[in-house]
């Protein structure tokens, strides 16, 4: 089988890796891929927004499955492009189609999925410029701090948590005139949620299921969870918290509903849903969805999946998911995040990243690097993530440590307390 992989980061490097693994295998090409994901399959440069080139590119080389990494391509529409194109319609994309992926692209879109299946969620209010004093009076009725989020994808940025009123109204202006376009021309007003944090990522093909390991990730680019959001600065599997109530619970009031609420509301969807959920008490909360897996949480939950990849993606394409095995690995595995100096504020690029070929015992999976000639060069601001397997969490994350320790570039950075709040 030919498999053309889109996206250019750590998840991707992590997702063909494990999909090169499988005997049904032919060959893969990753648009455009990294550094990282050259070792394992073939680069195109082509982006994984610009459909006609992909379909082009698909017709080709005999592709017959294209599996998409990133959000971008879907909530711009890759599934339903290819579906209603004769030329390709029979290529399965995996990944929602336009609409289900608005689950991530349109935080007021999820948020009345979730109320309309029943599914918890901290209470919330969609404002647009015209209804604001409706914001205003929504947030005079809840306790400090103020969540603001724009509607639209921002990049990652554009969730705003702030204590003092009067901060909280101003910006809810400035979102609403634009402060991340046209995503935050409306803006969900939420309730504050109190707790711990962790990823559960399900694979679909819109009527059975599977749950891959859970991971928490680490955003915050300082230790001890402080100083500004990023990517995701490391990552671990499995979580402590997660344990079979609680997974219990996760099953019966999220998992399901989702799963059954897509198909009351005739919503095509076979691929990975990401449940961004928050643990009050014993009790899950969706925070978000998104409609891909996360990064770097896939550089820790590929490793643990013994399963062959590819088959599991082919039950998602021929909707016969339930007969696919799904095996984990009972290790952990831990993800520390290599970044440049700066980030995620400004930071350079183009710098020669060295010791590569030192690192013993871990899995090395690039996100931002290029090849350039001989020399493997720094290409954004997660560069390389550092995944090992233990026995334990800590034996794990020495492992991560020891070997991202001997991986330099100049400036880099990484945070060496990854997994400190989990037992
Ligand atoms: P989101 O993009 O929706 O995942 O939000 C980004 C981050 O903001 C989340 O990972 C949480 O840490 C935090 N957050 C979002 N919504 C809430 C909420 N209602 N209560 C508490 N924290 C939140
Ligand atoms: N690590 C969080 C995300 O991928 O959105």
């Amino acid at each position: 089988m030919n498999i053309l992989l889109l996206g250019s980061g750590g998840r991707e490097h992590a997702l063909a890796w494990k999909i090169a693994q499988s005997p049904k295998l032919n060959r893969l090409f990753i648009a455009p891929g990294n550094a990282g994901t050259a070792l394992v399959g073939t680069n195109v440069p082509l982006s994984a927004t610009d459909f006609p080139a992909l379909k082009a590119f698909v017709i080709e080389e005999q592709i017959d499955m294209v599996v998409v990494g990133p959000e971008d391509p879907l909530v711009k529409g890759v599934y339903d492009s290819f579906k209603q194109d004769p030329l390709v319609a029979q290529i399965p994309v995996i990944g929602p189609s336009k609409a289900g992926a608005q689950l991530e692209g349109s935080k007021e879109f999820s948020k009345g999925f979730m109320v309309r299946h029943g599914i918890p969620t901290a209470s919330y209010k969609s404002i647009t410029a015209e209804t604001m004093q409706e914001g205003l009076d929504f947030m005079k009725s809840l306790k400090a701090p103020y969540v603001l989020k724009a509607d639209g994808l921002a990049a990652g940025k554009g969730v705003l948590i702030i204590q003092d009123f009067d901060e909280a109204a101003s910006e809810l202006k400035n979102m609403l005139e634009g402060k991340f376009g046209d995503a935050s021309k409306t803006v969900v007003i939420e309730e504050f949620l109190s707790g711990i944090e962790c990823s559960v990522f399900v694979m679909t093909d819109g009527i059975d299921y599977k749950i891959l390991p859970v991971a928490k990730d680490y955003k915050r680019v300082g230790v001890g969870d402080t100083g500004l959001n990023t990517g995701g600065m490391g990552a671990v599997s499995p979580v402590s918290f997660a344990d079979n109530t609680f997974m219990g619970k996760v099953e019966r009031r999220i998992i399901q509903p989702t799963i059954d609420g897509l198909n009351a509301e005739k919503i095509e969807y076979a691929g990975f849903i990401f449940l961004g959920l928050i643990n009050v008490g014993g009790e899950p909360y969706v925070i978000e969805y998104n409609a891909r897996m996360g990064d770097p949480e896939t550089e820790v939950v590929m490793p643990r999946i013994q399963s062959d990849f590819v088959d599991l993606l082919e039950g998602v394409a021929a909707g016969n998911l339930k007969e696919k095995v799904l095996t984990i690995d009972p290790r952990y595995v831990v993800t520390v995040m290599l970044v440049s100096g700066g980030y995620p504020g400004q930071y350079e690029k183009g710098k020669v990243i060295e010791g590569l070929s030192h690192v013993d015992g871990s899995l090395v999976f690039h996100a931002g690097t290029v090849q350039k000639d001989e020399k493997v060069l720094t290409n954004g601001g997660r560069v390389i993530a550092v995944s090992s397997y233990g026995k334990t969490k800590q034996e794990a994350l020495a492992q991560s440590f020891a070997n991202a320790a001997g991986i330099h570039f100049d400036g880099v950075y990484f945070r060496s307390d990854i997994g400190f709040d989990l037992d």
